[in-house]
């Protein structure tokens, strides 16, 4: 049987894995502006991290890849990042040392879903986290933060969407009215929905199957249920967004789908065509339990995360990309066997030099290595052929200019290190 890859899960192949380092690399670079340090949590976790309530979002409930390893300890790998940083954040007792704890963190995440484009099984997700506290110049930092990753990739049928669940109390009150609202229709929504509607109503806002029952359409919205904290609190949030002047939409029916959130949630929305309920680029919110529940201190936190796949694809809609294939300076060719010995010398040298640069190795006749080489997109060819071996030379051609020249062997490095500061 030939192996296949898992349902889901998807090959990065070296002709795409520079696309995803410029990603990364513009990550890194944007995350360290805002003074934000990596943070590396493993893929697996306890299970009880992501399962801590019973009438969680179908995310938790249903989407996770649970398992007993050899020693029966149950084991899940992680559907999203946040509670593992927060996990981490309360093992380590990072509260100890730092009011705030500014982090980013970026690597895999399962979730089993039905895997389309945009929606896989394994997926990447690049995620930041504030931990320590409350205060709302920090969420508005969160979204300008989206907002300012999004202007700097280039991509432009982006909106930035966002609204408030408000405190506790507020998000109770407005859980009830979604309770009272739903409940003349029970019958006509689906299995789950029916149950949502007394234990977690929320939920009902995001289920897939019902999206487009009329009663979702007039459902209560959130600001309606806010107490004056609340209103204050997201009023001041508003402020300071628009003092850094970005361009944002209130979203009232916003909830996201899972559930440790309270306070401001927001959603990075893309307009790309063929790519239906897979547009959410990224998404976040503030969170006021999850510390607490996870065995730390009554601290709060906010953060968001984008999918690296659906950015990826949104750039290519856009037809932007930053990134150029890695360029070889130089590609050596042997005229016969006997001056490998020699290439393997130069190759050596080169590399110690910072010079990218590879050799044929595969016994191929002169004409394949050449064809190689001008496949591979060599700048130089440094050609090491019978005759100008005898005088102690090689020969470099340029293959932009189309120019050649005879150097000596011990001479190559030096050659070609001139060579190449010229062009810069
Ligand atoms: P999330 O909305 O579940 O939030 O996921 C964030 C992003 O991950 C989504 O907007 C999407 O781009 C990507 N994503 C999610 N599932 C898939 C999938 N199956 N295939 C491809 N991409 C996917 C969170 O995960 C929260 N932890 C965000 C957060 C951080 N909230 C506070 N801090």
């Amino acid at each position: 049987m030939a192996a296949r890859k898992v349902k889901g899960t998807y090959d990065v192949l070296p002709s795409e894995s520079h696309a995803w380092h410029a990603l990364e690399e513009k990550i890194r670079f944007i995350l360290g502006l805002y003074n934000m340090k990596e943070i590396r949590t493993p893929i697996l976790e306890y299970s009880e991290v992501f399962h801590r309530d019973s009438e969680a979002s179908d995310m938790v409930t249903k989407e996770t890849y649970d398992f007993d390893d050899r020693s029966q300890r149950k084991l899940t790998l992680r559907p999203e990042g946040t509670a593992g940083v927060i996990r981490s954040y309360v093992e380590n007792k990072l509260y100890a040392s730092q009011e705030l704890e500014k982090v980013y963190y970026l690597g895999p995440n399962f979730r089993y879903e039905r895997p389309q484009k945009g929606r896989y099984r394994q997926f990447y997700q690049f995620g930041v986290e504030a931990i320590g506290g409350i205060d709302p110049a920090l969420d508005a930092e969160m979204i300008i933060l989206s907002y300012d990753f999004i202007k700097r990739l280039g991509l432009k049928g982006v909106r930035v969407r966002l609204n408030t669940l408000g405190d506790d109390s507020s998000r109770a009150a407005y859980q009830k009215a979604l309770e009272t609202h739903f409940l003349p229709v029970k019958d006509e929504l689906c299995a789950d929905c029916q149950r949502r509607i007394t234990k977690n109503p929320l939920r009902i806002l995001d289920c897939k199957v019902d999206q487009d029952h009329p009663a979702m359409i007039n459902a209560p919205v959130t600001r309606d249920y806010l107490n004056a904290e609340s209103k204050a609190y997201f009023e001041t949030v508003l402020e300071y967004i628009n003092a850094a002047k970005i361009s944002y939409e209130i979203s009232p029916r916003l909830v996201r789908g899972l559930d440790y959130y309270s306070h401001t949630v927001f959603e990075i929305e893309a307009d790309i065509e063929g790519f239906g309920a897979q547009n959410i680029l990224g998404g976040g919110g503030r969170y006021q339990k999850l510390v607490k529940e996870l065995g730390g201190p009554d601290l709060g936190g906010i953060g968001f995360a984008f999918g690296m796949e659906r950015l990826l694809l949104a750039l290519e809609a856009e037809n932007i990309d930053f990134w150029t294939e890695p360029a070889l300076d130089a590609y050596i060719i042997v005229s016969s066997d006997r001056l490998k010995a020699d290439a393997v010398k130069i190759l050596y040298d080169l590399r110690k030099a910072d010079i990218v640069s590879d050799m044929n190795y595969m016994n191929k006749s002169f004409k394949a290595q050449l064809k190689h080489a001008l496949r591979l997109n060599a700048r130089y060819l440094v050609i090491l052929g019978d005759d100008e071996y005898e005088r102690g030379m090689v020969a470099i051609k340029d293959t932009k200019t189309e120019t050649q020249e005879d150097v000596l062997l011990q001479r190559v490095e030096r050659y070609l290190i001139e060579k190449m500061g010229e062009q810069r």
